[in-house]
């Protein structure tokens, strides 16, 4: 199953993706997360997108569809598949990856929409907390970790996303209405489209999603 999780940042997409991926046996690939690795370590790619990460843009699509084509093709058919987590983000991205997967014999089966409005995203985006050895992700209120500033899961220690700051997430909101909804147009007209209420709280977010994914 080869899925695309949609949705404006703070929807929740990682959060579901960790949620039912071990279920479904299916991969979580995230763009964010990959990029954050190379920057935390420094490599020419990560120096590269820094400036675009910390400042809410988008890093150029020739750049970001080379590191998921090259995570595709290599990460081998241990899983039932993969749910794409922040990548396609232009229809640009949307279109290379349909190349992609047709020169590897197979496409995307659903767009997952998680549809969230900007109370919610807003109060998840400003409250989120993310573990700077493992990347798990807490929220100060929603989902708070059980020590204030420390990961319940390998104790690490939990920071705040330099783009989660106000002024960032607002252009990382006017990007997303620009360059990302359009995306939802791709989906719905190669009937890919399925929608959940990503308002709703993270375990009927999960349900619902589960439904999708397992009925069609
Ligand atoms: P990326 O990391 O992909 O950021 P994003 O799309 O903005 O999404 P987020 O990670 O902010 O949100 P999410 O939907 O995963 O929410 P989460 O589950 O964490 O990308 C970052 C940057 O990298 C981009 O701005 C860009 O510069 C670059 N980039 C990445 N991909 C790119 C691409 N393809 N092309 C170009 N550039 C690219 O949840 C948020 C919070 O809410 C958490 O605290 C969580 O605990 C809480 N929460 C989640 N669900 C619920 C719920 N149901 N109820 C209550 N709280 C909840």
């Amino acid at each position: 199953m080869k899925v695309v999780l949609l949705g404006p940042p703070g929807a929740g997409k990682g959060t579901l993706a960790a949620a039912i991926k071990d279920g479904l046996n299916l991969l979580h690939i995230s763009t964010g997360d990959i990029l954050r690795a190379e920057m935390k370590g420094g490599t020419p790619l990560g120096l590269e997108a820094k400036r675009y990460v910390e400042s809410g843009g988008l890093v150029p699509d020739e750049l970001v569809t080379r590191l998921v084509e090259n995570k595709l093709k290599n990460c081998g058919g241990t899983t039932n598949g993969y749910l794409l987590d922040g990548f396609p983000r232009t229809v640009q991205q949307a279109e290379d990856l349909d190349k992609i997967l047709s020169t590897m014999k197979t496409q995307v089966d659903c767009a997952l929409y998680m549809e969230a409005t900007l109370p919610v995203v807003l109060q998840r985006l400003t409250g989120r907390r993310v573990c700077k050895s493992c990347g798990a992700v807490f929220h100060v209120t929603n989902m708070p970790s059980q020590k204030e500033g420390v990961c319940d899961k390998c104790g690490g220690e939990l920071y705040q996303r330099a783009d989660d700051k106000e002024e960032t997430i607002k252009n990382r909101m006017d990007v997303y209405v620009k360059s990302t909804s359009p995306i939802i147009e791709f989906y719905n007209k190669q009937n890919k489209l399925k929608k959940v209420n990503a308002d709703k709280e993270s375990q009927e977010v999960k349900e619902m999603a589960l439904r999708i994914l397992k009925n069609g």
